[in-house]
């Protein structure tokens, strides 16, 4: 194993899954996952099969259908978790569990009320039983930067010892320092007995904003597996952003000689995905793959960037896969220019699937000239990986303006069923929203309502995100189309259905952590 070499393990589909709202069906995260190997990441967590039905079906569809890359299933440090884990990645091509328990003497105490003892026991006993299943083991301290440091080298020996082949230490609960984290995982290197048989893996959560800079620091003390998410999503602030990560390796070679297998092109189409398919925006300052991130505004930096980009630009675009030459297409483009760009993509498609997609692709060519990567995205997503929807919308029509009342006509299938309502509003969009309303019974609370450019241009998709909360459940929505209040009915429509899966597929994951 090459000591320069930092393996990237990526946790979008479990730990990003765990962002409020950020809930996907099992087609999208299929869709993702694809994508994920294709972006060149080591290991997929994919789920936490013994959450949930839904978890362990989707887990286990991941496996079976990725070829390259490791596919883990977390579970706890018990035998009906590791069973439940390993029942969803046996058939995988490379099969990982991931087992897991804390290790903070908050956690002991006031958690799990165990001694040290025996949580050393446990550990040893599932990364056994684990092990029994399959050679690739990983064993996490959880709350581990808030535990004694020889009781963590202590269980991270035994459980190597017991066959783990990569030993995690995450910064649970985001509390870490840059500085201190580096010194402890340096500690943990030094410390730990056998270490030289694993490898040393961190996982750190963003509440302080220091995810990143802690991994950073733990890359540059020796830990060789980066645990991380695509847009940082996750738990409360989110986990390390992968991109982050691997772009600041790339970037700072000089200072950090690792390398990663991430094929950095791919890095801003799976941001788009993740964003699209969760709901979850991306803020438009954040590093790497924020709108504003190659945005030149000021005049100084516009005049020494066409003198030379690399007066103000560390990167360039091109490299994370912005401002690539994809093919576009329009109109003319025929159904065999569509099956290759989207094989391309990532998509391999059934002719019933792309007869459906080229009909949707046929009506945004009709009006819009340009048809790019991002268009064909929203096609399938909403299309396809969204086609178990209880709500769809038929048609909607909308009158405005400045001297009447608003009012929307909409049409929708409900499981099938077709309806039909109109509803007054404040506006075009409200009313759109109340004729929803009207029609699904829907009670949620809408909290928070953006409209955005899909791409550059008068002709661009809106893209529209809602935010919506029904007795204690949060769901995202996202919608696009040409037509910003078309967009908005989708967005909401979408956030519905969310909330509808939600109710029906309980997750007790966050209950469990
Ligand atoms: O944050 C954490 O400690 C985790 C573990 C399960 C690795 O997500
Ligand atoms: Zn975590």
């Amino acid at each position: 194993m090459s000591n320069d070499r930092v393996y990237i393990f990526d946790t979008t589909l479990r730990d990003g899954e765990q962002s409020p709202g950020a809930s996907m069906n099992t087609g999208e995260k299929l869709r993702l996952a694809t994508q994920l190997e294709k972006l060149g990441v080591d290991v997929i967590e994919a789920g936490f099969p013994a959450a949930s039905e839904g978890d362990f079906e989707a887990v286990s569809r991941i496996a079976q259908k990725l070829t390259q890359c490791e596919v883990a299933g977390l579970a706890r440090a018990s035998k009906h978790d590791i069973d439940r884990a390993w029942g969803a990645v046996q058939h995988a091509a490379k099969p990982k569990i991931h087992t897991f328990i804390a290790t903070s003497d908050i956690h002991l105490e006031y958690k799990l009320k165990m001694s040290r003892e025996e949580v050393l026991k446990n550990a040893v006993e599932a990364v056994k039983y684990a092990k029994s299943f399959t050679d690739s083991v990983e064993f996490s301290a959880e709350d581990g930067s808030r535990s004694d440091r020889d009781f963590l080298c202590k269980i991270f020996g035994a459980a190597i010892e017991a066959g783990a082949t990569v030993v995690n230490l995450p910064d649970t609960v985001g509390y870490a320092i840059p500085s201190e984290f580096g010194e402890l995982v340096r500690y943990v290197i030094e410390n730990t007995p056998n270490m030289h048989k694993a490898i040393l893996s961190v996982h750190c959560h963003n509440d302080l904003g220091l995810a990143t800079a802690n991994t950073i620091a733990a890359i540059s003390n020796g830990a060789r597996q980066a645990e991380v998410t695509i847009n940082g999503i996750g738990e409360r602030a989110g986990n390390t952003s992968l991109e982050e990560v691997v772009m600041a390796i790339h970037t700072r070679g000089n200072y950090l000689p690792v390398n990663t297998n991430i094929q950095t092109q791919y890095i801003h189409p799976s941001s788009r995905l993740v964003s699209m398919i969760t709901g979850m925006m991306v803020q438009p300052n954040k590093a790497i793959v924020g709108a504003n991130a190659f945005a030149h505004e000021a005049g100084i930096h516009q005049d020494g960037m066409l003198k030379n980009p690399m007066t103000y630009e560390i990167m360039r675009p091109e490299t994370v896969g912005l401002n690539r030459s994809t093919l576009v297409l329009g109109k003319h483009s025929g159904r065999h220019a569509l099956r290759s760009r989207l094989k391309d993509m990532g998509y391999d498609l059934s002719d019933e699937e792309l007869k459906m997609v080229f009909e949707r692709f046929k009506d945004l060519a009709d009006k819009k000239k340009h048809v790019v990567d991002e268009d064909l995205e929203v096609i399938v997503t909403e299309g396809i990986l969204r086609i178990a929807d209880i709500f769809k919308l038929e048609y909607i029509h909308v009158t405005c303006g400045n001297t009447v009342m608003p009012m929307a006509s909409i049409k929708m299938s409900i499981n099938g069923r077709s309806v039909k309502d109109a509803d007054y509003g404040n506006g075009p969009i409200d009313a759109a929203f109340n004729a929803i309303a009207k029609l699904t019974g829907a009670e949620s609370e809408l909290l928070r309502f953006s409209v955005s450019a899909l791409t550059g241009g008068t002709d661009a998709q809106g893209e529209v995100t809602v935010r919506l909360r029904e007795n204690g459940l949060m769901a995202l929505g996202k919608g696009a189309d040409p037509d910003i209040i078309t967009a908005s009915a989708k967005a909401y429509i979408n956030g519905l259905n969310r909330l509808e899966y939600l109710k029906t597929h309980p997750v007790e994951t966050r209950e469990m952590l």
